[in-house]
């Protein structure tokens, strides 16, 4: 398995795994939406960026929208995991944990200060390995929505 950027080439098979990861998520994404989601991703320049999981054979099998910005307590800067996703079949095998791997070594390379991420109180699955690689941050999130 390779874990690397998506580019232009991955965009059938990112949109695929993201509709199922938007419908198991509960939340209804519309196409249009969806595809401007993937333009900001395949853009080299944007800060937008995605990284798959693809096998030996060319199968997608998980993907990691990111977002990386800047911060006011450190000149340096953070990275928001968006979205994970790993294709039901292919769970349990180490793929979510090696993606977070993955971006964390990037991470290193580019200097961020940290990745961090939200999740449903409810994810037990997403907790169970979130727990075991991370820390849990000591803040609530708050909505105020526009
Ligand atoms: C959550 C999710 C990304 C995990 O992907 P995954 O590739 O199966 O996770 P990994 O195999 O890397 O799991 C690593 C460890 O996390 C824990 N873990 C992962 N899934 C678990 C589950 N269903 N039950 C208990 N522990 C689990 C285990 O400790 C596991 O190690 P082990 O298999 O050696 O025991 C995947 O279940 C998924 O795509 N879920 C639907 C989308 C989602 O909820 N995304 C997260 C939104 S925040």
């Amino acid at each position: 398995m390779e874990i690397r950027l998506a580019g232009p080439a991955d965009h059938d098979a990112w949109l695929s795994l993201w509709n199922r990861y938007c419908t198991d998520q509960g939340v209804g994404i519309s196409t249009e939406v969806s595809e401007t989601i993937w333009q900001r991703i395949e853009k080299p320049d944007n800060t937008s960026k995605a990284l798959v999981a693809v096998d030996a054979g060319g199968v997608t099998l998980a993907f990691l929208n990111y977002i990386v910005h800047p911060y006011t307590w450190s000149d340096r800067q953070l990275c928001f995991v968006v979205d994970l996703y790993v294709d039901q079949s292919w769970r349990r095998r180490g793929i979510a944990q090696a993606m977070i791997a993955h971006l964390a070594a990037e991470g290193h390379r580019q200097r961020w200060l940290r990745l961090y991420w939200n999740t449903d109180r409810s994810n037990e699955r997403a907790r169970a390995l979130y727990d075991k690689i991370a820390r849990l941050s000591p803040y609530l999130s708050y909505f105020l929505d526009l």
